[in-house]
């Protein structure tokens, strides 16, 4: 029911490639050429061709989920920013559709340039979607010496064609470096207006702008919503990126990266934190300063949630610039599992898989031989229940490892053999917590204590294991998960 339409500009032929590809297979067919290659993950999204990162505009729209995507239509590599667009019912199967946005065009050289980054998509309250993403300009020097540009597209009724962008926030408030970026807007009923938040520096200082609107065309800065500490400054943190923030009941949860940040602890990077708190009248009091991470692991970064009903479901972007994979692939990037956003009891945000996970790949129990499974090449999922201290679970393809999971003096930790032990993958967790290990070619991703301990990797050897041995106190529930 969606039209397939290639939006170009006369002239610009750069941009058709990615909607040619599209247009010359039938969901279908797009559906058996993602499926015929075996070590392309099967339960999470990936782009059909070339370059991903970032979810972007997530949406329900009637009974379909929209998922937009940064996309890089011609390369495996990242460059101008184009949004990719997919279509599903339950967040599973997708659809592919042509490429929704585009970047500006550089009218000297007549190439894409600059790029039509990271942002939200935004019912308004007559029904209408609207898109606020950032605009990169210019463009011959995509990293250095650029301006970000709040701007808001209007899509057709069938969300295909896009009919028209305008820029909504030009100017950057005093001392906000040229980082300025991802919006997200929703309508603030108590204030009776828009609000945005974007992610940005003052001074200096990562932090997140709040801005308002009473229509949502015209905006004003009305201050920083957050301010990180010194100390992430001294960490090299430049600004915040992709501040994702949002309502669970009563509480507000505040998700922001950290522009170039490395943590002295670890050495590792592309962290993302969470900030539980309460919002009333444009102020946020965050519970305390304790920054929750969002995931323990490497590939784990720029997620975005939707408002979906009383569910807040969201994506993050598989992947990490220093482990990246290796050349030769007809694509890069992935996206999690979608995962239903809550909070415990301890106002910890948990991410666990959604409740489709279980209706479109139902799962399938394997018996194991004293702790020994036979593992297809199909994604599969590992539970403990009971006293986990003591577990060891080591996955193997022709006997060499594919990853390792343990947990040993109350410290969960996820390795896999390329790791030179420099920097350990762990998490503190209790010794009866429930433990939950997804495989699916390469994406490893562990759920702990109710989904409030989380761990990402993905790699890129030895991913198709035909053993698992697992030896742990728990009980343990090994299950393979097939589509209906
Ligand atoms: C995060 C990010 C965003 C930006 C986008 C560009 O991965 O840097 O801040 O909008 O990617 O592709």
């Amino acid at each position: 029911s969606y039209r397939r339409e290639t939006v170009l500009r006369d002239g610009i032929t750069l941009w058709q490639f990615h909607a040619d590809r599209i247009e010359r297979h039938a969901g279908a067919e797009i559906d058996a050429l993602l499926r015929s290659d075996p070590t392309r993950p099967q339960c999470h999204f990936s782009p059909v061709v070339n370059w991903m990162n970032d979810p972007n505009g997530l949406c329900r729209i009637g009974d379909d989920w929209h998922l937009f995507y940064q996309l890089h239509p011609t390369n495996t590599e990242w460059g101008p920013m184009h949004w990719g667009h997919a279509v599903s019912k339950d967040l599973f199967s997708w659809t592919h559709l042509p490429v929704f946005l585009h970047p500006g065009q550089n009218l000297e050289r007549l190439e894409a340039t600059g790029g039509a980054f990271s942002g939200t998509a935004f019912r308004d309250r007559d029904g209408k979607l609207r898109f606020y993403y950032t605009e990169r300009l210019p463009a011959y020097d995509l990293f250095r010496h650029y301006r970000e540009i709040q701007k808001i597209a209007e899509p057709s009724d069938d969300m295909v064609v896009v009919e028209g962008t305008r820029v909504v926030i030009e100017e950057r408030p005093a001392g906000v470096e040229h980082d300025f970026r991802d919006p997200k807007v929703w309508w603030d009923a108590e204030k009776n207006a828009y609000r945005m938040v974007l992610g940005a520096s003052i001074d200096a200082d990562p932090a997140v702008l709040l801005y308002g609107s009473p229509c949502g065309k015209v905006w004003e800065y009305i201050g920083p919503l957050y301010r990180a500490p010194d100390r992430y400054k001294a960490e090299g943190a430049r600004a915040v990126e992709c501040p994702d923030f949002f309502r669970i009941g009563d509480k507000w949860v505040l998700i922001m990266g950290f522009v170039g940040h490395n943590d002295p602890a670890t050495g590792r990077h592309n962290l993302l934190y969470a900030l539980t708190g309460d919002f009333a009248d444009d102020r946020f009091v965050p519970d305390d300063d304790a920054f929750q991470l969002l995931d323990f692991g490497t590939d784990f970064y720029a997620l975005q949630s939707f408002s979906a009903g009383d569910r807040q479901v969201a994506f993050a972007w598989l992947f990490n610039w220093e482990y990246r994979k290796p050349a030769g692939s007809p694509y890069s990037g992935e996206l999690s599992l979608p995962r239903e956003l809550t909070l415990d009891n301890r106002n910890r945000l948990c991410m666990n898989p959604v409740t489709e996970y279980g209706q479109v790949w139902p799962p399938v129990r394997l018996s194991g031989n004293d702790g020994d499974y036979a593992i297809a090449n199909a994604p599969f999922e590992i539970a403990l229940e009971g006293l986990i201290e003591g577990t060891r679970i080591v996955a193997t393809q022709d006997g060499d490892i594919s990853f390792e999971i343990s947990v040993a003096q109350n410290m969960l930790s996820i390795t896999l053999p390329q790791d030179d032990g420099s920097i350990r993958y762990v998490a503190l967790v209790r010794e009866d917590a429930d433990l939950r290990v997804v495989h699916d070619a390469g994406i490893i991703e562990v759920f702990a204590e109710g989904g409030a301990i989380c761990g990402t990797r993905r790699n890129y050897r030895n991913i198709t294991p035909d053993r698992l041995r697992i030896d742990t106190p728990a009980t343990a529930l090994v299950c393979e998960r097939r589509r209906t």
